[in-house]
């Protein structure tokens, strides 16, 4: 069925006007047929009265890891689950991570990742994560960008003895993204430190979640920040920096971009917006419930990340959602460092950036777009399939009242997980309606996601910003000395 979205308010990137949205049905191709003043409603098509509210591009959150194997478990909410709360709070894509354990070839695990993945409900693309070197995974990289659409590569500068990349990998695996017109991506902590950290409190009888912030010091995330930034520098490529949560790093990355560099930085609705002291809470399993890398910091470093996202440093939004329930969390009931590391929000994220972002004053409902969309179809090149209001783009919308209200609860949510860590969060800014490829998936409080209804995202290769970084390498180039 059709479905004509009337009367709402369009809000995109850079426009915002009154105007009626005709989407054409999912079984035929769920573009977005007409944007105009007061359409006709084909025969049978569902009509959305959205009088009073803002019609905008469904979210896409650049990093999550559903039923992720991690740190001896499972993330709990698997591609279903966790793309259908997206959709509840109006996210339809996800960009999710293949993470091939060392030696594992990339290619085998990514098609186990496109195996788990076929049960989403919303559309997904894949990073894949270069955890190891050789020369097949030199050879797989190019046949993940030329035959499968995968054009970014994520890399672990933390989670030693694991899936750690050290600078021997990360320089090899920048030098071919460059090669192939692919974004590498990284999770900057310094591993070593973070290691050596962890065994120096256990020694000291630290064995609770307060002791992970200590662990993971903002120096340590911005020292990994500054280092892929300057590998990336010298081998001229541009570089993609996820959840950054400390002003260390974001100066890294503005003292970059400052210089011209080409460096783009993500942040996380979470880190945006929860305090460090979290994880000094007396019940066990709140503090541990909160533990993710990088952890949650204090309010100068969240200034900072607001900041960054107004000055336009920081470009994306995104979740990290990889959730464990209290059964999982308390593997490390002895050692902190054995909690399984990670924390929800695929479902929340829009909100709590609108009531924090718009609400605050921090952000136009235009910038919103940007930060929750936009930036993150044009960076990934999904644009302007995804992340625009436009005639042939995917339907993918969310119909958004900026008046309703919620309270964030895992009593409510639809994320399969036991905590929700905006828990008791009143926002302001609510999803009523989600459209995913021209199928109504959230209407007024009826989830009504399809199970395996989500498409693959390929995603080609050499962005414009790619071209525009080999035009700038290619006039610094030197001559030898002719003698
Ligand atoms: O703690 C986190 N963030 N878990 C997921 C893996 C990662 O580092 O992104
Ligand atoms: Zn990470
Ligand atoms: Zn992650
Ligand atoms: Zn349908």
């Amino acid at each position: 069925m059709a479905i004509l979205i009337r009367g709402g308010t369009v809000i995109d990137a850079n426009e915002t006007y009154r105007a009626d949205v005709l989407c054409n049905d999912s079984a035929s191709g769920g573009a977005i047929a007409q944007i105009g003043a007061d359409l006709e409603a084909p025969a049978g098509a569902t009509v959305i009265d959205a009088g009073g509210q803002y019609v905008m591009p469904g979210g896409i959150d650049p990093h999550t890891h559903m039923e992720l194997p991690f740190m001896g478990t499972t993330a709990s909410d698997d591609f279903y689950t966790g793309t259908a709360a997206g959709l509840s709070g109006g996210t339809t894509s996800i960009i999710d991570f293949v993470i091939p354990s060392p030696k594992q070839p990339l290619m085998s695990a990514f098609e186990e990742w496109r195996g788990w993945a076929e049960k989403a409900a919303a559309d997904y693309g894949f990073h894949v994560a270069v955890t190891w070197w050789d020369e097949s995974v030199h050879r797989d990289m190019g046949t993940l960008v030329h035959e499968h659409g995968v054009s970014s590569f994520k890399h672990f500068m933390a989670y030693k003895n694991a899936i750690m990349a050290d600078d021997e990998v990360l320089v090899n695996s920048f030098m071919r993204a460059l090669e192939l017109g692919a974004l590498p991506t990284v999770h900057a902590e310094n591993g070593e430190l973070v290691f050596r950290l962890q065994r120096e409190l256990l020694a000291r009888g630290f064995t609770g979640p307060e002791a992970h912030p200590l662990s993971r010091p903002p120096e340590v995330e911005g020292e990994a920040a500054n280092r892929a930034i300057r590998i990336a520098q010298v081998l001229g490529v541009p570089v993609y920096i996820v959840h950054v949560s400390a002003k260390d790093a974001l100066d890294a990355i503005i003292r970059a971009r400052s210089e011209g560099q080409r460096v783009f930085g993500e942040v996380l609705a979470g880190h945006l917006v929860i305090d460090e002291s979290v994880y000094r809470d007396t019940d066990w399993g709140r503090a541990a419930a909160h533990v993710m890398s990088p952890p949650f910091r204090t309010q100068q470093h969240r200034d900072a990340l607001w900041h960054g996202l107004q000055a336009g440093h920081l470009h994306t939004t995104a979740t990290d959602h990889c959730v464990f329930c209290a059964s999982q969390k308390a593997m490390g009931r002895e050692d902190f460092t054995k909690i399984p590391n990670g924390c929800g929000g695929v479902e929340d994220r829009m909100s709590v950036l609108w009531h924090h972002g718009v609400n605050t004053g921090r952000l136009t409902p235009n910038e919103f777009v940007r930060v929750t969309s936009t930036n993150a179809a044009q960076i990934f090149n999904l644009y302007p399939r995804k992340g625009a209001v436009a005639v042939g783009a995917d339907a993918d919308l969310v119909v958004w009242d900026p008046q309703a209200t919620k309270t964030i609860s895992v009593a409510t949510h639809h994320q399969n997980v036991d905590f929700n860590v905006f828990e008791g969060m009143t926002v302001k800014g609510v999803a009523t309606h989600t459209i995913t490829r021209g199928h109504l998936a959230w209407a007024d409080g009826d989830l009504r996601a399809q199970r395996g209804a989500g498409r693959y995202l390929k995603r080609p290769p050499n962005p414009a910003y790619f071209e525009a970084v080999r035009v700038a390498n290619r006039l610094k180039e030197v001559e030898p000395v002719a003698r």
